[in-house]
């Protein structure tokens, strides 16, 4: 299959219906996921980014149904990581000298990927290449989502290349945002940003005003995954905007795990406390949650309460991933607090805490255990723990 999405600018990449883990196993994929590879006929032909190695052929393939592969001139690769310039080994042995256009962070990744020595040019921003009537223009987008990143910029078409940033994972019939569920679309688009960009976020909004500063009209912004924004291109660059700035809804997330149920009792107990406060909240247990759908909520909300009982003088370990991931993606503007049910020693709770200072999640105040089962007037204390953290998430 291939769409066209302006005259001589196709869409010649791959959906992957059925990958439904991406990273390893790092993260959910729920709905697949494409990967955008665009051709560019001009005097000069050039292809913005190709596709996971796997399905070198199939981009292949559909770049044949338009023209002969060998006519290739540049191919651009935006991005190093192996889902977008996978295709490159296939590719480049039918094009041996073609052009491989890449960032100055590129020309490091790239050859360590592949260890081949193909033709680069090194490009940085502003530079640009003509392809006859209309040029490309790179934009180094450093962390968007690599230090390599980069984005491309056709003229006369005014189409906005930028791989990751902007996309989701999203597979589809359709390639354009104006064809699809957008409630579907803006799942996957958060999820995205909460997941992986996150903690780039002062970078995305200084990206952001540098591309509002060059004044460049943008009719299409064409991501390297998902649907490719046609209609209103730049709402999802104002949805980032708004993403970056590290906004709340003021509601809260109760993230835990229990043995016996005594923490998932107190768990309830807390919740019954922001309820009585006007709070509203989301309650996941993570030995059945999946930890990149909860990462999105943790996301949208204010507060982060997190219960685990003791196991060996520490956590459950299907609370442990969550706790790595808060640490790296730096939410902000969060508090936290912690609750847990234990048997001896009971140091979980101080380390439930331990991790939210290290995630920048303000505590705000003493975690609560209680031994064994919780009785009837433990869990009244774990009501007035929710209470209070509600009025002190308030005031915060
Ligand atoms: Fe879709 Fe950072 O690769």
């Amino acid at each position: 299959m291939t769409v066209e999405l302006k005259e001589g600018v196709y869409w010649v990449g791959v959906v992957d219906w059925n990958i439904k883990q991406f990273h390893g196993h790092e993260y959910s994929t729920h709905r697949g996921t494409t990967y955008n590879a665009y051709l560019i006929i001009d005097e000069k032909i050039a292809l913005v980014d190709t596709v996971w190695g796997p399905y070198s052929q199939e981009m292949i393939k559909n770049i044949e149904k338009i023209i002969d592969v060998k006519k290739i001139d540049y191919v651009i690769a935006n991005h190093a990581e192996v889902d977008h310039s996978g295709g490159l080994p296939e590719l480049m042995k039918l094009i041996p000298n073609a052009t491989v256009v890449v960032s100055e962070k590129g020309r490091e990744s790239i050859p360590k990927h592949y260890h081949e020595d193909w033709n680069f040019k090194v490009v940085k921003t502003g530079d640009s290449i003509s392809l006859g009537k209309n040029s490309l223009v790179f934009v180094a987008a450093p962390m968007l989502h690599w230090p390599d990143s980069m984005f491309t910029y056709l003229t006369g078409k005014n189409i906005l290349m930028p791989n990751d940033a902007f996309g989701m994972h999203f597979a589809s019939s359709s390639r354009f945002n104006d064809e699809v569920d957008e409630i579907e679309v803006y799942q996957e688009a958060i999820k995205f940003y909460a997941n992986i960009l996150t903690p780039f976020s002062d970078l995305v909004i200084r990206k952001i005003d540098e591309f509002k500063k060059l004044n460049i009209p943008v009719d299409i912004i064409a991501p390297s995954h998902g649907i490719i924004w046609r209609k209103d291109p730049l709402q999802i660059v104002n949805k980032y905007y708004e993403w970056a700035q590290g906004k709340n809804d003021g509601s809260v997330v109760i993230i835990y795990d229990t043995m016996w149920k005594a923490t998932e009792k107190m768990g309830e107990a807390i919740a019954q406390g922001l309820e009585k406060e006007g709070v509203k909240y989301k309650f996941f247990n993570m030995a059945v949650c999946d930890r990149n759908d909860v990462l999105t909520e943790v996301f949208k909300t204010k507060g982060i309460i997190i219960g685990s009982p003791a196991l060996n003088s520490g956590l459950l370990p299907t609370i442990k991933p969550i706790l790595e991931d808060l640490k790296g993606l730096k939410f902000k503007n969060k508090v936290g607090a912690a609750f847990g049910s234990y048997g001896w020693s009971g140091e979980n709770v101080k380390h439930i805490e331990e991790t939210l200072e290290k995630a920048k999640i303000k505590v705000l105040q003493e975690g609560i255990k209680f031994k064994w089962q919780p009785s009837k007037e433990e869990l009244d204390k774990c009501v007035e723990f929710g209470r209070q953290f509600a009025q002190k998430m308030k005031a915060a």
